[in-house]
């Protein structure tokens, strides 16, 4: 609960200057960046020299120069990597951001709102409501993606959750010490994720369809929706922009979220969102 409320009203308007939540979403990218171009070149030019088959020289060539690489390059990456290579701050205080820590995610906030998935009806009573980043394409779209995602979970005051699944493991490291934002393994619904498409049963498209179009129509939130925002989404997906269906979603503890855009523009048109962006980019 302290966790939750911290995270909520930290990221509103009065905790978090202006500055520090803008820096963070460029930051945020900047930083994904480098994780990705420092720990995935060398491990992706070896994997790939293997997988096409250019033979035993080349992978073996790759893995000695990146394990002296590592090693010689260890003590300095620690005191670079605490202050992200000079992006922050000395005086950074890393308690102040979204990301939880990892002992706390196996604490209240976090089952209890597990718990209306699995009661199948939302209670009113979590204090915490998540948005759940799964996959979709290449490496490309997935960074932009998630740092739209990581927007949207600032607007929204929800906690932002990754499922790197199995083919980016150790791609993205953690962004801050001692915090996780890797979905539990156990997550109820992970099993789901690979499938999940437009037009899906339990997508906010399907829902706004079913009563057609009018989401007052609706008077229970389901505990979990699946917001689907990849490039081949339907008029019913695309409703999720509309200011007047956004309401809804405040509702509903766990969001799915799965797209292969840079949808953060279009937040920009969300009128709800305008005042929270003015703030938050300026
Ligand atoms: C590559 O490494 C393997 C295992 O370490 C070794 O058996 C093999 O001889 C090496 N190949 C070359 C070309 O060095
Ligand atoms: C919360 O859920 C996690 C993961 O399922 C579990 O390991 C942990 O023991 C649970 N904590 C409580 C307080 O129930
Ligand atoms: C709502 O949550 C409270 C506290 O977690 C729990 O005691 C109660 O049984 C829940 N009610 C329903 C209908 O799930
Ligand atoms: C991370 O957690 C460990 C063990 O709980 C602790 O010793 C360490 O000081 C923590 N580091 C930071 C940066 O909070
Ligand atoms: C939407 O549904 C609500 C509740 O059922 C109803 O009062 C309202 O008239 C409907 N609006 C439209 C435009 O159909």
């Amino acid at each position: 609960m302290a966790i939750c409320q911290m995270e909520g009203s930290g990221l509103g308007s009065a905790r978090f200057t202006k500055m520090a939540v803008s820096f963070l979403i460029a930051f945020f990218l900047l930083y994904m960046l480098s994780l990705v171009y420092r720990s995935s070149t060398f491990d992706l030019i070896g994997g790939f020299s293997r997988a096409i088959g250019t033979g035993e020289m080349a992978g073996n060539d790759t893995g000695a120069s990146v394990s002296e690489d590592k090693r010689s390059s260890q003590p300095e990456r620690v005191a670079v990597d605490k202050l992200l290579g000079g992006l922050l701050a000395a005086g950074f205080d890393e308690e102040s951001c979204i990301f939880i820590s990892a002992a706390d995610l196996t604490l209240n906030p976090y089952n209890r709102t597990l718990e209306e998935l699995s009661s199948g009806h939302v209670n009113g009573t979590t204090d915490c409501s998540y948005v759940v980043w799964t996959p979709a394409n290449g490496l490309g779209n997935r960074i932009i993606s998630m740092a739209s995602s990581f927007l949207y979970a600032l607007l929204t005051n929800r906690v932002l959750l990754v499922d790197l699944g199995s083919d980016m493991a150790g791609v993205f490291c953690e962004p801050f010490p001692n915090t996780s934002w890797l979905l539990p393994v156990d997550f109820p619904l992970s099993n789901q994720f690979y499938g999940l498409r437009s037009g899906n049963d339990h997508s906010y498209g399907h829902l706004l369809w079913k009563n057609n179009m009018n989401i007052s129509a609706v008077s229970q939130p389901p505990p979990f929706l699946y917001l689907y925002l990849s490039y081949n989404y339907d008029d019913y997906d695309k409703l999720f922009y509309k200011d007047q269906n956004q309401g809804f979603l405040q509702n509903v503890p766990w969001l799915i979220l799965k797209s292969d855009q840079y949808f953060a523009p279009y937040l920009f048109l969300i009128p709800s969102f305008q005042e929270e962006l003015g703030q938050i980019i300026s």
